[in-house]
């Protein structure tokens, strides 16, 4: 059963122009996206860069004005009080930003960037707080020394995993990870991606986790959704999408997928293109007349694809 559903979600943005300023056009950054969550499962947002991602992320969490469609928080419809400081969904529905340096006040020592959540929404005394946080550095795998330390005296590992903290202070239901791990080294990358499992597993907690790669999120999802330009191409579990894909944007972000191992090196490059020759060649069959992609149809109980009846 899932505990919270997004409903025909869409942020249009306007475009202003001319002598008057006027509205000549929109940008469609989310463009009717529905999508249900299950507690502790992952879930993957996939798309390359302007797709929309952080965008319905900051959506759901209220930090974007939604131009239609609902939120529902465990039967509730939430949609206009996502930021409303008392509101359960506020406490709950936390997120660890793409861009976790410009996400902390660089003037703020770690002790109160900790401290904020905490001070919203828990009612602790000082020395309560003070034991939450230490208790927070330990599960992020961090030390008592760094309680006084600022934001620039961080590495982007250490400060993903500050951000991660930040983001478990008070005990949520779920998390919308926005890239948590694309500004890291191959090697970190891996270790914040099993943290996050751990905490995952010990919390029952449940991810929203963006990524514009389709390697990084392969381990962690239990279902995917491909984007592109403001909506879903294909939604599936990871068999259906690594296994199973039928649109051609998911091809070639498969085909995208960097490759570590040299032997296959080669042979990759060919297979990649060829999949972006097709890409090209055929492209027009999976997008209308205006370039945007068809409505999702089932193929399976889990498998859903933007298609024509044609394809
Ligand atoms: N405040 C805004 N005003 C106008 N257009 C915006 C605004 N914010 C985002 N956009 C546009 O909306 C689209 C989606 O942006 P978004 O940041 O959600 O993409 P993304 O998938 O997260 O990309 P990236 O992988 O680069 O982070 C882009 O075309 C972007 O230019
Ligand atoms: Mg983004």
């Amino acid at each position: 059963m899932s505990f919270m559903q997004i409903n025909d979600l869409n942020v249009h943005y306007p475009i202003r122009g001319g002598f008057f300023n006027t509205v000549i056009d929109k940008v469609y950054a989310v463009d009717g996206v529905t999508m249900e969550f299950e507690k502790g499962k992952t879930y993957g947002l996939v798309g390359e860069s302007g797709s929309g991602k952080s965008t319905t992320g900051k959506a759901i969490i209220g930090l974007e004005k939604i131009t239609s469609g609902q939120i529902f928080y465990e039967g509730e419809d939430v949609t206009n009080q996502r930021r409303n400081r008392n509101s359960a969904y506020n406490k709950d529905i936390q997120m660890i930003f793409q861009d976790s340096h410009s996400s902390m006040n660089p003037r703020k020592r770690v002790l109160d960037i900790l401290a904020e959540p905490i001070r919203n929404f828990m009612k602790l005394s000082d020395q309560e707080e003070r034991k939450r946080i230490k208790e927070l550095l330990a599960i992020v795998g961090m030390s008592e020394d760094v309680l006084l330390k600022y934001p620039h005296e961080f590495s982007g590992g250490q400060k993903q995993r500050l951000g991660i903290a930040r983001a478990v202070a008070c005990n949520p239901k779920m998390i919308i990870a926005d890239e948590p791990v694309s500004a890291l080294d191959l090697s970190v990358q891996a270790q914040v991606l099993n943290f996050m499992k751990d905490i995952q597993n010990e919390y029952g907690l449940t991810y929203l986790f963006i990524s514009h790669d389709l390697g990084v999120v392969k381990h962690m999802c239990d279902h995917i959704s491909i984007m592109y330009k403001g909506r879903f191409v294909e939604t599936g579990t990871r068999h259906d999408i690594y296994r199973n894909p039928q649109h051609i944007y998911t091809n070639r972000l498969l085909s995208a997928i960097p490759n570590i191992e040299p032997e296959t090196r080669l042979e990759r490059k060919v297979i990649r293109q060829k999949v972006e020759e097709s890409y090209q060649k055929e492209q027009h069959q999976y997008y209308d007349e205006h370039g945007k992609v068809y409505p999702l149809k089932s193929i399976s109980e889990t498998h859903m694809v933007a298609m024509t009846g044609g394809i």
